[in-house]
């Protein structure tokens, strides 16, 4: 059979070749050529080769009943934006060994169990393994197993079983027959993608695709396929921490500030209904260097456990190691402390960490990483049963933060009686004992003073 004709395009300035080059010579940029295939019909003489179809009023279009379906999985439910919605195509990105394939099966069974067909296919195990691992997490009845990663084949069993829902592990091993390139490369990913989007949109079966991210970066990875499919959510959480977090970053069919928490088990990932109280077990509250913050996870507060240990450095370049928050926010903060709050860190090493695996991003674990690691350097606790949260501006004063009400109603469900926080967050109300601060020098005089 002759190949389809196909051509190579950079993905930088969109010149052309008919076979790939290393170097694009129009733009000089490296590694930017991408097969494509080329435009099969050549143009009549007027340019137009088509003909023109009827078109509707978006206000006829009729919107299907159930349109969306439960997982039977609340957490992951809850980051799809309420369910999975029939016809869209759902990335998960994630490293390797995170539990990406877990929470599939699961789902799969899940879904299988309640007489929603799915066809599960895998690339990157045997059916053997994949029958192991469902045994394993109580997954294995109502699941069509297909091990393949031919995309035309895929397409066409799709067609004649009708699933509704087809899982893809992993994109990163599919391939188009019609393509050059090694299943992973930039061009296979994104034709396979492109046929399995297709597929979806044309028969209203939901796609599920896995997409692999290295941590040095994605290659060939999720990064590229963001822009086509539907929804993309990311796992997060170090693999040998217990907890794991799915995070949506883009939602056509919902909002992009859910997030699920799970916890890896011996039987698969189970949802953590109280993450508080699991990430806060086993704290020792009377020990300096630890402060207990009211972050957001989502839209649902979260208290976790901000440590910093403080040591004296021997040498030149002392230490800053940060794990949980980004290290730039932790040298500011660090700057802050050392100007405003007349705490000097020049001649220590300073070490920080969210405990859980936990990764915090937002403005708010300021204050609090401030305090521990101003309890740290003096060593002196600030405190058991007190939560703190709060932006720092680089005038050393306390920022007002969001929800800061849902921060220190969960603070009083777990038990704590007070809240140090933005001055600006007293109207908020919680019936726990509310200190608000103006600047960071003050929080450190009335926690530590
Ligand atoms: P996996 O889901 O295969 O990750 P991914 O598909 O993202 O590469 O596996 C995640 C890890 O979880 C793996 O190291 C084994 C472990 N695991 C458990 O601890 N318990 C279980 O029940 C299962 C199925 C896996
Ligand atoms: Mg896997």
């Amino acid at each position: 059979m002759a190949r389809p004709h196909t051509s190579w395009r950079c993905q930088q300035c969109g010149h052309a070749e008919p076979r790939w080059v290393g170097r694009c010579p129009q733009c000089g940029e490296y590694g930017t050529f991408v097969e494509e295939a080329a435009p099969v019909a050549a143009p009549g003489p007027s340019g137009v080769t088509a003909s023109p179809q009827p078109v509707t009023a978006l206000a006829d279009v009729s919107v299907e009943e159930e349109f969306r379906f439960s997982t039977g999985i609340g957490e992951f439910d809850t980051v799809l934006g309420g369910g999975l919605v029939r016809g869209s195509v759902v990335l998960i990105g994630g490293e390797p060994g995170i539990g990406k394939s877990t929470l599939l099966l699961q789902a799969a069974g899940s879904l299988g169990h309640r007489g929603v067909e799915v066809l599960y296919v895998c690339g990157e195990e045997s059916a053997q393994q994949v029958r192991s691992r469902a045994d394993r997490v109580g997954a294995a009845n109502g699941i069509s197993l297909l091990p393949e990663v031919d995309v035309s084949v895929i397409e066409a069993t799709v067609l004649a079983e009708k699933p509704a829902v087809v899982v893809v592990d992993s994109i990163q091993t599919l391939f188009d027959p019609g393509l050059d390139g090694v299943p992973g490369s930039v061009g296979q990913v994104r034709a396979t993608a492109a046929r399995l989007v297709r597929l979806a949109k044309s028969h209203g079966t939901t796609v599920i695709v896995v997409g692999h991210v290295t941590k040095e970066g994605s290659i060939a990875g999720p990064r590229v396929l963001e822009h086509v499919v539907d929804t993309v959510l990311y796992f997060e959480g170090a693999s040998d921490h217990m907890f794991r977090i799915v995070r949506a970053v883009k939602n056509r069919f919902g909002s992009v500030s859910e997030a699920g928490i799970f916890e890896m088990t011996g039987s698969g990932l189970a949802e953590v209904a109280q993450p508080s109280a699991a990430l806060l077990a086993g704290r020792d509250g009377g020990v300096s260097g630890s402060v207990v913050m009211a972050t957001m996870e989502g839209t649902r507060p979260l208290l976790v456990e901000v440590q910093a240990l403080v040591t004296p450095s021997y040498l030149q370049m002392p230490r800053r190691l940060a794990v949980g928050v980004e290290t730039p926010r932790v040298l500011q903060d660090m700057a802050i402390l050392e100007r405003r709050a007349g705490i000097s860190l020049g001649s220590h090493d300073v070490y920080v960490s969210v405990v859980g695996g936990v990764r915090v991003s937002e403005p708010a674990v300021d204050l609090p990483l401030a305090l521990a690691i101003a309890s740290a350097l003096k060593n002196r606790p600030v405190g058991d049963g007190v939560v703190v949260f709060g932006e720092l501006g680089l005038t050393g004063d306390v920022r007002g933060v969001p929800h800061a009400e849902a921060r220190m109603r969960e603070a009083t469900r777990m038990g704590f009686g007070d809240v140090l926080a933005p001055a600006s967050a007293a109207s908020a109300g919680g019936s726990a004992r509310f200190v608000g601060v103006r600047t960071l020098a003050e929080a450190v005089e009335r926690t530590l003073g």
